[in-house]
């Protein structure tokens, strides 16, 4: 097709990102110079390495009008997970170390069908399935189970801080780390013994997903867990059945939907529970850290938080924009057409930097100053449009309920570490650790 011939005078034209600048090493720490630079040379960039080729869009303007706009941007991206055969895929995928073709499509054939990756009409089938699960209701409900599992991680970091007074707790390992994985253990419907394993695997393949150009023992070890997860997730599949009913949680509503038709086949099946399965655990895990990381290095608005409680909420919000989890999310270009300035061509991966959007100042007043007292819209933290998270009232609660808790129990909390351990990965903003003093330190 014509789309497909793109001219060489065209492709010389397009705007591009310098060469190596994203992600440089320092980017990699200190994102936000590199996005104030990209918002103020354009609304939007072509760059010739990420994902095999790909438009970078920086300004809050384009990157809303992007993700809303499911007509002209599929959600059938291809960041090496998808994309049937494609070969930009491929290259991103393996980067320098080629996969074969065989070795990718374990991979590809599963996460194409998740619900996150999936357009109109078939993404409201599946999304609407799952919705129940993150009713304000269902929320409500799972609060006194969620508050009682904080005091139980809160009790473990105390008892820790006790056994060796002289050294500080990593916030990280004992308590961000494993809340998020039970609470999707428990809105699944899984038992919680399975929580550790769950975990391992979702590791391995965040580290993947995260890598614009992954290495092939990345890409081999995500696939490892991926494949363990679903085995993992068929033999929980095959004990409900054989117990003769589809069972608790969202699992059980997955099941009963399989056995009405409703989703498709097996894989389709597969498909969802997996993504629900890992989707919570990595967002949540650098939110809760992000959290506690930002307001203690803002003492005065830590000491509002203690002064007025009711400010959990704002204080959320607000590390949600500064310090977005997810630092980009991506579409594909299903039409030709005109954007803001350029022509976007039928095929085009399209990467919207959410963490650059949420600093945006045409959107955001004097976006480079963190304020729990903000007010306004939400940031792109969560995405927007059709696709927006389904899971982003519930990972707000646990943050809320966790914030509260600590200020609750220690409101001389501290930082251990002058300079926060951010982890260097493009796509999830998050610490590698967080070690605190409990009690304002020895
Ligand atoms: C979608 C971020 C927690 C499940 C998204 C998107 C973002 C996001 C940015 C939109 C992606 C896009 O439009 O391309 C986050 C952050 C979280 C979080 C920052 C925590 C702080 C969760 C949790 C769950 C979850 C706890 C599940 C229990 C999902 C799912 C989608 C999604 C299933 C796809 C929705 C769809 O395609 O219709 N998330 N998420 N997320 N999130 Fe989250």
């Amino acid at each position: 097709p014509a789309d497909a011939a793109l001219s060489a005078l065209e492709a010389a034209a397009r705007p591009r990102v310098p060469a190596g600048r994203l992600w440089s090493a320092a980017d990699l720490i200190d994102p936000y110079p590199l996005y104030a630079e990209l918002r103020a040379s354009g609304p939007i960039h072509w760059s010739d390495t990420l994902f095999g080729g790909a438009w970078i869009v920086a300004r809050h303007l384009e990157a809303e009008q992007v993700l809303r706009d499911d007509v002209r941007f599929s959600a059938q991206r291809t960041n090496g997970w998808v994309g049937g055969g494609d070969r930009a895929a491929a290259q991103a995928t393996c980067g320098d170390h080629r996969l074969s073709r065989q070795e990718l499509s374990p991979l590809q054939r599963l996460m194409a069908q998740a619900f996150l990756f999936v357009d109109a009409p078939d993404h409201g089938r599946l999304r609407g399935l799952m919705h129940a699960g993150f009713t304000p209701s269902g929320l409500t409900a799972l609060r006194p189970w969620l508050v009682e599992r904080i005091e139980t991680l809160l009790d473990g970091l105390q008892a820790a801080q006790a056994g060796e007074p002289s050294r500080p707790v990593d916030f990280i390992a004992q308590v961000a780390r494993p809340l998020p994985a039970s609470v999707i253990a428990r809105v699944l419907g899984l038992a919680p013994g399975d929580e550790a394993r769950v975990m391992a695997w979702s590791d391995e393949i965040a580290v993947f997903i995260g890598e614009p150009v992954p290495d092939a023992d990345t890409t081999r070890r995500a696939q490892r867990g991926l494949l363990q997860m679903a085995a993992f997730l068929e033999r929980e599949f095959a004990a409900r059945r054989a117990a003769g009913m589809p069972g608790d949680g969202l699992l059980g509503r997955l099941l009963r939907a399989r056995e009405q038709g409703v989703i498709r086949d097996a894989n389709e099946l597969m498909a969802q529970a997996v993504m629900l399965l890992f989707a919570g655990h990595e967002t949540t895990r650098y939110l809760l850290g992000n959290l506690v990381q930002t307001l203690l290095a803002h003492p005065a608005q830590w000491q509002q938080l203690r002064d007025d409680p009711g400010r959990v909420h704002g204080a959320v919000r607000e590390v949600l924009r500064a310090e977005c989890p997810v630092q980009y999310t991506g579409r594909r270009v299903a039409v030709s057409h005109d954007f803001a300035g350029q022509r976007l061509r039928r095929g085009d991966a399209v990467i919207v930097l959410l963490g650059a959007a949420n600093r945006d100042a045409a959107r955001f007043e004097d976006p480079e100053r963190f304020d729990i007292t903000r007010r306004g819209r939400a940031s792109l933290a969560f995405g927007t449009g059709a696709h927006v998270c389904i899971g982003a009232s519930l990972s707000m609660m646990e943050a809320e309920l966790t914030l509260e808790a600590l200020l609750r129990r220690w409101p001389g909390l501290r930082l251990a570490e002058a300079a926060p351990a951010w982890q260097g990965n493009p796509l999830y903003r998050g610490l590698r650790r967080l070690p605190l003093w409990l009690d304002g330190g020895p």
